[in-house]
């Protein structure tokens, strides 16, 4: 098959060099010319495990390419797919089309013969019917069929997620477009991957129906682990106990500093504005969004808390601050809200992430940069985990406690068993889970005569 990918970002570039891997011929495009000179010389514009290799790999095959000439690529092309950027829309949250569009027009002028032409972008429901009345309307002749294909790849997982898919949902109105698509996806059958053929708008509302449960779920247990937290319940294990239900499943289940990224925070808002629109209100939706935003700055809070005596001029060590460990994106990253709680409060914050120090320059202030985790937590009167990387699970306690000015650790991600970080000299604080069995006895007590 030859296929276009419209778009080089995330989901394009990942989908393009997976495509190219099942022995398809893909070409990518893109608008920026600095992007696709730095691809074509062998750069890669994102962090994700295993891309450079595959994109590499790829290319030295003849099965990858990349271009910012677009209508050269469509017209050769049996399947273009459009992998643009879908952010919220400034000043109501809506899912800025205008880039979907845009590539539909640049599209419809390029066509070829019969082309399958796939929104994998995520887009909110209609939008399929939309590019379709575009491209007949730019170019009246054409023949071509519109079809939604989502993408549910995560950031650090990416390849993985996309060649060994839990399912592919593919939405058609028009027959012809099954074939096509069936040997796009043909090589994953090996897989047994379920490829689910349905009508446009019930895939376009299936990649936000998921999103917007899984933001759900998060939110859900991130709220149980506040009622742990003062009833002196633990909630890694009451995920457990409720995980191993399978109708409620052990995955997203651990409590944190709040969901952020490319997807969940506009996802979730964009799906309340579509469901607003047509007058059927998510309200389980509207409060996630709501708990969230709330939870992210309550984790400053809770750090400030924690912190013995005043922090003004106080140095706080912050370690992690991209959304989620193996990326470098900081789109909406928890990290944001609560540095500033903690600069509001006084403190002085000095952080270490070892992917996303340079994207983090863009969105934070006054932040001082350091090369390790130790260097940021010396002389600190806290260390606040706030992205679960591995370098952060392998920690010398004992030699964290020992630099630190309080040995104080807040750890957003619960990843230390509490004993251990108490034997290593630490004041350990993390989400959702008791702490010495005295304590909780005494304030359980004291609850119970009150
Ligand atoms: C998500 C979806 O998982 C993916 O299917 C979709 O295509 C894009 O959006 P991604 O944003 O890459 O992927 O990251 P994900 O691993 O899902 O994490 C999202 C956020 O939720 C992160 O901030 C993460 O830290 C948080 N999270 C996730 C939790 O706090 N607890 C969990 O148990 C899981």
């Amino acid at each position: 098959m030859r296929i276009v990918m419209i778009g080089s970002g995330y989901v394009g570039l990942v989908s393009g060099a997976c495509f190219a891997d099942f022995g398809h011929h893909v070409t990518c495009v893109d608008k920026d010319a600095n992007k696709i000179a730095r691809l074509k010389a062998g750069g890669i514009p994102i962090y994700e495990p295993g891309l450079d290799e595959l994109v590499a790999r790829n290319v030295a095959a003849g099965n990858l390419s990349f271009t910012t000439e677009l209508s050269e690529a469509v017209g050769a092309a049996d399947v273009v797919f459009i992998a643009v950027g879908t952010p919220s829309r400034r000043g109501d949250g809506h899912a800025d089309l205008s880039y979907v569009h845009g590539a539909a027009r640049e599209i419809a002028a390029a066509l070829d013969g019969f082309t399958v032409i796939v929104t994998k972008s995520t887009v909110p429901v209609g939008t399929g019917d939309e590019v379709e009345r575009i491209i007949r309307e730019c170019n009246p002749v054409a023949e071509f069929a519109v079809a939604s294909n989502p993408e549910f790849l995560r950031e650090g997982a990416a390849i993985e997620d996309f060649k060994r898919p839990d399912r592919v949902v593919i939405g058609i109105e028009d027959e012809r477009a099954r074939a096509p698509l069936e040997e796009v996806y043909r090589p994953l059958s090996l897989n047994r991957a379920p490829v689910l053929f349905t009508r446009r708008r019930t895939s376009e509302l299936t990649k936000y129906a998921a999103n917007a449960f899984l933001a759900m779920k998060i939110t859900y247990i991130n709220e149980i682990a506040e009622l742990c937290e003062r009833v002196g319940a633990d909630v890694q294990e009451v995920a457990r106990g409720i995980g191993l239900d399978n109708r409620i499943g052990s995955k997203f289940l651990n409590a944190g500093p709040g969901y952020g990224g490319s997807c969940f925070p506009k996802d979730t808002l964009a799906l309340m504005k579509t469901s607003q629109d047509y007058e059927t209100p998510l309200r389980l939706i509207e409060a996630t969004i709501a708990v969230n935003d709330q939870r992210k700055r309550a984790m400053g809070r809770k750090v400030l808390n924690a912190i013995a005596g005043p922090v003004r001029g106080r140095t706080v060590a912050v370690l992690g601050l991209t959304f989620k460990p193996n990326t470098d994106d900081m789109r909406d990253a928890p990290s944001i809200a609560i540095i500033q709680a903690l600069q509001d409060a006084g403190a002085k914050v000095r952080a270490y992430d070892p992917e996303g120090m340079a994207a983090s320059e863009a969105v934070l202030n006054n932040v001082e940069y350091a090369g390790s985790a130790y260097e940021a937590a010396e002389g600190a009167a806290a260390t606040v985990i706030v992205t679960e990387w591995d370098a952060f699970r392998a920690l010398d306690l004992k030699r964290l406690a020992g630099i630190m000015a309080d040995p104080l650790l807040v750890d957003l991600r619960n990843i230390y068993p509490p004993a251990r970080a108490e034997e290593a000299g630490l004041r350990y604080v993390s989400v959702g889970r008791p702490g010495k069995l005295e304590e909780d006895a005494e304030t359980s007590n004291e609850r119970q005569a009150a």
